[in-house]
């Protein structure tokens, strides 16, 4: 792990991190599994975070083995309906979604000199950070759809760092997901996990949530 004095910079993802979407996306993704038949568990619930779109649709069809019986066409529509219905949830949100000290969080980044940048897999992140009145603290964000590869590879991770114009030793990503964290690693950066510390396993540093990540807590976690 990367001394704390290294740190220059911050890559965060968005669903789970920034804000409670994780559970919209959670919903619509129920809708889509009851319509096809898959069954749906906790199991599948966590293994969908931070995974893309059509990956997504995918790993549903295939937890009720029903991935052939559709064609890329009709997969396509299935995507679609659930970012439709997962939209519509988007656009009741307010600056209230933000999670518990994410605002004071990023306030002491910027207060600190810290770079700012977003590894988000979703392409709806710019709408989601507009909703939320967020879109100034990150002028920096990877376009998913320039990945070649999305979590768990580590490439949003790279290219949040090259954004910044820092080493990957020189960032801490932080994720809820442990596609995330294994993305973040794998990037060469210091990982701070938010959530279960049996699902977030390889997180360098790990808070139960948002509310107890500050710069000091981060700090005595790194020594
Ligand atoms: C990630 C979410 O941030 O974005 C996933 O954790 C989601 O649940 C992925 O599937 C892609 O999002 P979108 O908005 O492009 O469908
Ligand atoms: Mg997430």
């Amino acid at each position: 792990m990367a001394k704390f004095s290294d740190i220059k910079g911050f890559v965060f993802d968005l669903d789970g991190v920034i804000t409670d979407t994780s559970i919209f996306h959670s919903q619509a993704w129920h809708q889509v599994a009851d319509k096809v038949g898959s069954p749906w568990s906790k199991k599948l619930e966590d293994g969908l975070k931070g995974i893309s779109r059509m990956d997504s649709l995918e790993m549903i069809l295939q937890a009720g083995n029903v991935q052939n019986k559709y064609t890329d066409e009709q997969k396509v529509q299935l995507a679609t309906e659930k970012n439709d219905n997962y939209l519509k949830l988007v656009n009741k949100m307010t600056p209230a979604n933000i999670l518990p000290g994410i605002k004071d969080f990023l306030d002491s980044l910027k207060a600190n000199g810290y770079l700012i940048s977003l590894a988000s897999a979703s392409k709806n992140a710019p709408t989601v950070l507009s909703k939320l009145q967020l879109t100034d603290y990150f002028p920096k964000v990877v376009d998913p759809a320039s990945l070649k590869k999305g979590k768990p590879d580590p490439e949003i991770y790279t290219k949040g760092a090259e954004m910044l114009n820092l080493d990957p030793s020189q960032c801490i990503g932080v994720e809820d997901a442990a596609a995330g964290i294994q993305a973040i690693n794998g990037a060469g950066e210091t990982s701070v996990g938010i959530g279960d510390k049996n699902i977030l396993k390889e997180a360098d540093v790990l808070f139960a949530n948002t509310s107890e990540m500050t710069l000091d807590n981060i700090k005595k976690q790194m020594k």
